[in-house]
């Protein structure tokens, strides 16, 4: 295993170019199990959990080619229907292959994903939707054994909440339904809309794209599909939070300034300057920043998977930060990492009380989720002295090259060997 080394103090400058979004290119990929194809898929981002589903999707029986960003996959000969453990357990978007798997194929055996380190995770919405859409299914093994009798029955179904995942295997499994199915309480993240405009692009019928009511029409069949995957939005606010942290200034092309709306307004009361033009963002900081209180809220609320690299910063904010996680029960396992840096932080149930102290101190510490590892970073690229970031696999899942991009910005970062 690797581990990551920073030289904290020093600014950010330069320009980096930001990635194609994680948690776009999930769920497009499993969306090419719709229809044969060749299906050609843009702006790609190299993580692991992109070659996980990508793993996932051979033992179906596809096939894939990766040519830089670009990926052509093809699905004519799927040969299973089953989604191992041993891969799901790696990644739990494996789940999205459901509603795919279901409309091509009318049978899907998935195994549960299992909880993971930030909460429960739960699948009931999903399992919930598909049975109102005519599929069912049984829990054995642990595993979800689904099967529809012919073709799925579209219907309308009202979310508890607006689950990202929920939404779009809903959607997946209700484009090739018979007949009109509504999805109420939607969730709006951009990388939804992202598939409502591969899916269209393919043949399908889906209107409301963006809302929290997305309309789909059934339709017969679907074609191949040619989609840009649209700029990672997390790892953006990742990269902007961090210079509010360590001061500097940084332009980040290829990004999309219409995806953040909650963290710049977060970040400017915090006193980092942050200027938008259409696909670049500008950013710069003193490296002093003012404490604001942060409650995450599904999209356009502030972003969970921002939270982490908040909190690194208002370690730094003069003054009192309430940051309270109100998606995930288990999301505050940075927080003892943090601790080992001089942070002073106390937990109250869904809150964290920070107390910003000004500045760390360099540590050894550990990542436990793909979040916190960025937090970490962060919290060491300002940080006095030296800090050692263990069991970066965490930040592999969901970083394209982080550290190749900070170290080419000036950062004093690199990885070896643990
Ligand atoms: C997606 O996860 C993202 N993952 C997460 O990003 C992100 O944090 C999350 O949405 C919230 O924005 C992908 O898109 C691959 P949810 P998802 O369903 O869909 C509960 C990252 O770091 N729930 O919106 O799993 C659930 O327990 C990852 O990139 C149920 O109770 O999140 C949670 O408390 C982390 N039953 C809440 O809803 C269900 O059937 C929100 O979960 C589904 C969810």
């Amino acid at each position: 295993m690797d581990k990551i080394v920073i030289e904290g103090g020093t600014p950010l400058r330069g320009e980096i170019a930001i990635s194609g979004a994680k948690n776009a290119a999930l769920p497009l990929i499993c969306a090419c199990l719709l229809a044969p194809g060749p299906h050609i898929l843009e702006n790609v981002p190299d993580l692991r959990d992109v070659r996980t589903m990508l793993a996932l999707l051979e033992a179906l029986g596809a096939t894939w080619k990766r040519d830089g960003a670009t990926l052509t996959i093809d699905t004519a000969n799927l040969n299973s229907f089953e989604a191992s453990y041993d891969l799901v357990k790696t990644m739990r978007a494996s789940v999205l292959v459901l509603g795919p798997l279901l409309a091509r194929l009318g049978r899907a055996r998935v195994s549960l994903p299992g909880g993971c380190a930030i909460g429960a995770r739960p699948i009931n919405f999903h399992l919930q939707g598909f049975k109102r859409l005519g599929v069912s299914h049984q829990l054995e093994d642990g595993y979800v054994d689904a099967v529809v009798d012919g073709q799925m029955v579209g219907a309308t179904i009202c979310f508890d909440f607006p689950s990202v995942t929920a939404t779009e295997n809903i959607l997946m499994g209700a484009v090739m339904a018979r007949g009109e199915t509504v999805i109420k309480n939607a969730a709006r993240e951009p990388e939804i809309a992202n598939l409502v405009d591969m899916l269209n692009g393919m043949g399908a019928r889906i209107r409301g794209r963006g809302g929290d009511t997305l309309l789909i029409e059934g339709v017969t069949r679907l074609r191949s599909a040619r989609i840009r995957i649209v700029p990672d939005r997390i790892e953006t606010g990742t990269l902007l939070i961090a210079v509010g942290a360590t001061g500097g200034e940084l332009s980040l092309s290829n990004g999309d300034s219409t995806m953040l709306p909650a963290l710049y307004a977060k970040l400017r009361a915090a006193g980092v300057r942050v200027r938008e033009d259409q696909d670049r963002v500008h950013v710069a900081g003193n490296g002093v920043v003012r404490a604001v209180d942060i409650k995450t809220m599904p999209y356009p609320g502030f972003p969970t998977d921002l939270q982490a690299q908040m909190m690194a910063l208002m370690c730094f904010g003069q003054g009192l930060s309430l940051i309270t996680e109100t998606i995930f029960e288990n999301r505050f396992m940075h927080v003892a990492e943090l601790r080992r840096m001089g942070a002073d932080i106390r937990i109250n149930g869904p809150s964290a009380i920070v107390s910003g102290v000004g500045k760390l101190r360099g540590a050894r510490v550990m990542a436990t989720d793909l979040r916190a590892s960025a937090s970490l970073v962060i919290a060491g690229l300002a940080a006095e002295g030296l800090t050692q970031i263990s069991r970066v696999y965490h930040l592999d899942r969901g970083y394209d090259d982080l550290v190749g991009k900070l170290s080419r910005v000036g950062a004093k970062i690199h990885r070896e060997a643990e």
